[in-house]
């Protein structure tokens, strides 16, 4: 969970709004009082890390406590609880395999293992050239069709 810089993630990391999703930045904070902007925070950490590719710099949470009027710690603890938010770069097409009790039983070690073997991955990695991220994830909310992965946001 800790944050390490890297050329790529780093409080110097540029990192701002575009101008269109300022316009969603204060469609978001207008549900919410003035004094709670901090409750804005998870669907603003949302919107900026689809903005960035899927992932979310150090930097772009910066920007997130910085209009929340927070400081950036309250935003590390979201962005690190939750696995919907990524703090390092993924790739093109993000594949989130459940590995919980019922995907498991119902095959999705098999998966897991046709996917390592097909993509050359394993768990929490990268294809070489930026396409494939493979990652293990705990229930999806979709036991019912068990086994469960989900590709992107689908
Ligand atoms: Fe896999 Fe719930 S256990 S979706």
């Amino acid at each position: 969970m800790q944050h390490i810089d890297t050329p790529k993630n780093n409080a110097t990391t540029p990192f701002d709004f575009t101008q269109e999703n300022y316009d969603h930045v204060f469609a978001i904070l207008s549900r919410y009082p003035d004094n709670y902007k901090r409750a804005a925070m998870i669907p603003l950490l949302d919107l900026a890390q689809r903005q960035h590719g899927g992932w979310l710099p150090v930097s772009a949470m910066h920007k997130v406590a910085q209009i929340c009027e927070c400081p950036p710690s309250r935003v590390y603890e979201v962005a690190s609880f939750y696995s919907m938010f990524n703090r390092t770069p993924v790739g093109e097409y993000f594949l989130q395999l459940c590995g919980t009790t019922p995907c498991m039983i119902c095959g999705s070690n098999d998966i897991k293992n046709t996917i390592t073997k097909h993509l050359g991955i394993k768990n929490g990695e990268t294809t070489p050239d930026g396409k494939f991220t493979l990652l293990e994830v705990e229930c999806l909310g979709a036991c019912g069709y068990a086994p469960m992965m989900q590709l992107g946001k689908n």
